[in-house]
């Protein structure tokens, strides 16, 4: 007998495109266009969590949820516990380094750097040898610099815009971010048919 999956979807930046993908691969997900404030959805296929982006690997790790899409940004942060089986081309955006025109690139002091992804600036900056001083930040991270806060940011960039309208611009790119399918390790072997059918059904529509 077939075995319901559980599936995480990230809230926010991915959750349209990962509905699209869904859909198109031939799963129930009308319940994303009228969803108000609940947070599970069950269909005849699957039922389906939306969480916070950062909570999508944790659900997944504790196998709460078997599999679920989150975006390569929130991986980096979070690189354990699970598997990473799909690239979903969704989402496609990157991470860089951005400043104001001023800053000081080359400079070899220590570097303030904020950012909501400390893992992903301290790897970028130590593959150069550099140390840098790490401030954490949720959200607004443009406006640091520009406070004076700190010498430069590392995050997400898609069209642009937000940096443009805040007067920076950036002066390093680190790498493509994409959204991703990960699989909970005991449900890749205790749900094997179900997660490939869905592995099979996306791959066909990506
Ligand atoms: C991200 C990122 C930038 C913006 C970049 O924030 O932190 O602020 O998107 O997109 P753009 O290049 O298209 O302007 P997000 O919308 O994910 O929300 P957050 O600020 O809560 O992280």
């Amino acid at each position: 007998m077939s075995k319901k999956l559980t599936i995480a979807l990230q809230k926010g930046r991915l959750e349209k495109d990962a509905g699209k993908l869904l859909a198109a691969a031939g799963y129930d997900t009308s319940f994303l266009e009228n969803k108000e404030r609940k947070l599970i959805f069950e269909t005849a296929e699957a039922r389906y969590l939306l969480v916070k982006a950062p909570d999508v690997p944790t659900y997944v790790y504790h196998g709460v949820a078997d599999v679920g899409f989150v975006g390569k940004d929130v991986l980096q942060e979070h690189d354990k516990g699970y598997f990473e089986m799909l690239d979903l081309g969704i989402g496609k955006c990157k991470f860089a380094v951005a400043s104001t025109p001023e800053y000081a690139e080359l400079d070899h002091k220590i570097k303030r750097i904020a950012t909501k992804y400390p893992k992903t600036a301290e790897a970028h900056f130590a593959k150069k040898g550099e140390m840098i001083d790490i401030i954490k930040i949720e959200g607004s991270v443009e406006i640091a610099p520009v406070l004076g806060l700190a010498d430069a940011i590392v995050d997400i960039v898609e069209t642009g815009n937000t940096l443009r309208e805040n007067g920076l611009e950036v002066f390093e790119d680190i790498s493509e971010i994409s959204g991703r399918l990960i699989v909970n390790k005991a449900a890749a072997k205790l749900k094997r048919d179900e997660i490939f059918d869905l592995i099979d059904r996306l791959s066909e529509v990506i």
